[in-house]
């Protein structure tokens, strides 16, 4: 009964999400003062909710990590209303697509100039239920920025978390997985590039790259947290089903007329943004765990046979490392900048 009610409580919003068997509610986020941290695609959706509650328990300074520049400045907008002009201007917004590699290590190390700490990082930006694509670098969009981007991200960003660590705080990492980890194709290997720009439909593009961000969570926690890094934190969420950009208007391309279904008919079921960022809020402020799937509001549940294999984990990490390098190698040290010292673990 207690797996039923929790599985309701997950997915679902409203009185449906009180049936959980582990509560936490966004009023539980602890003071945030003195705190960094940084939220990709915090200017929409699950993560503009993550921002906001951050702020609003008083984070210090708070990078937003998105594309889109007029998204950005309508979330900045929202934040001066509601919360005031002071927690507004604790936000600096950095441009970049988490497909591009580049962009993403310039970033990094922009933040690691000016930042004695960072606290919290949380790898929520995504994309959706979407056709397959190739990014500029021929990588599937999918796994290049669900999870390559970010495996780029926080390797560039470890120097000075670990260091935030070392100063006596606990470091959380919070990357955004989906309970559709458990759709990837079943003969996932993780073996190739070609494998992972093979087309398996825009459902189990998603989920494979999902899969990804969860086992990354696991690995990082045996190869770091557990490896000399106690205080250095990464978990995984599932925010449940949420009335997004992502679940309303992005389900229409690949399905055009069964994208109906998805945006409007279930719509009164779904959670809304605020809603949806409870497990994200409490993986990045109030867990002292790692390497957990955290479902809502704040459940650790097992995740798939897949997910749990430290074998495909291994074989992830090793193919991240080696398509990062490949692709990046030639263009980087052209442009003088090459990526010997990307920290992937
Ligand atoms: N909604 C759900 O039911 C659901 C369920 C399970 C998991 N999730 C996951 O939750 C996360 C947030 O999704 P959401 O539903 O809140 O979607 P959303 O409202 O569409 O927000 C997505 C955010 O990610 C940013 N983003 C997208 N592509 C990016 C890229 N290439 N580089 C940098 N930033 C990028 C967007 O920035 P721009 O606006 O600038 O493009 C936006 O801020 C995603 O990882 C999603 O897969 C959602």
């Amino acid at each position: 009964m207690h797996k039923i009610k929790n599985t309701i409580a997950e997915n679902f919003g409203g009185a449906a999400s009180e049936l959980g068997s582990r509560q936490f509610k966004l009023d539980d986020c602890p003071d945030l003062s003195g705190k960094v941290a940084v939220v990709t695609g915090g200017s929409e959706g699950i993560g503009f909710a993550v921002a906001y509650t951050l702020l609003k328990h008083n984070l210090s300074k708070l990078y937003i990590i998105s594309v889109s520049r007029d998204v950005a400045n309508g979330a900045k907008g929202v934040l001066v209303k509601e919360l005031g002009q002071s927690a507004a201007d604790r936000t600096i917004w950095m441009e970049c697509d988490l497909a591009d590699w580049f962009r993403v290590k310039d970033v990094a190390e922009a933040i690691k100039r000016v930042n004695e700490r960072l606290d919290i990082l949380v790898n929520n930006a995504g994309r959706g239920i979407m056709t397959a694509e190739l990014t500029p670098l021929g990588v599937d969009r999918h796994m290049a920025v669900n999870h390559i981007g970010h495996v780029v991200l926080t390797s560039h960003l470890l120097p000075l978390l670990r260091r935030t660590a070392e100063q006596g705080s606990i470091v959380r990492i919070s990357n955004q997985a989906s309970n559709l980890h458990n759709k990837a194709p079943s003969n996932t290997k993780f073996a190739s590039l070609d494998e992972i720009n093979t087309d398996v439909g825009s459902n189990g593009q998603y989920a494979r790259s999902k899969l990804a961000v969860l086992l990354y969570a696991r690995y990082f926690a045996r190869k770091v947290t557990k490896n000399g890094y106690p205080n250095v934190l990464m978990n995984a969420t599932h925010p449940g089903f949420v009335s997004s950009k992502q679940s309303r208007k992005d389900i229409f391309e690949p399905f055009p007329a069964g994208g109906y279904a998805m945006s409007h008919g279930i719509e009164p079921f779904k959670k809304d943004q605020f809603e949806g960022s409870v497990p994200t809020v409490y993986a990045a402020t109030v867990t002292n765990d790692s390497g957990q799937y955290i479902c809502p509001p704040a459940i650790p549940e097992e995740g798939s046979a897949q997910s749990q294999s430290e074998e495909l984990a291994e074989r992830l990490m090793e193919l991240t490392r080696n398509i990062v390098r490949e692709k990046t190698r030639s263009e980087s040290v052209e442009k003088g900048c090459p990526f010997d010292d990307l920290v992937l673990h």
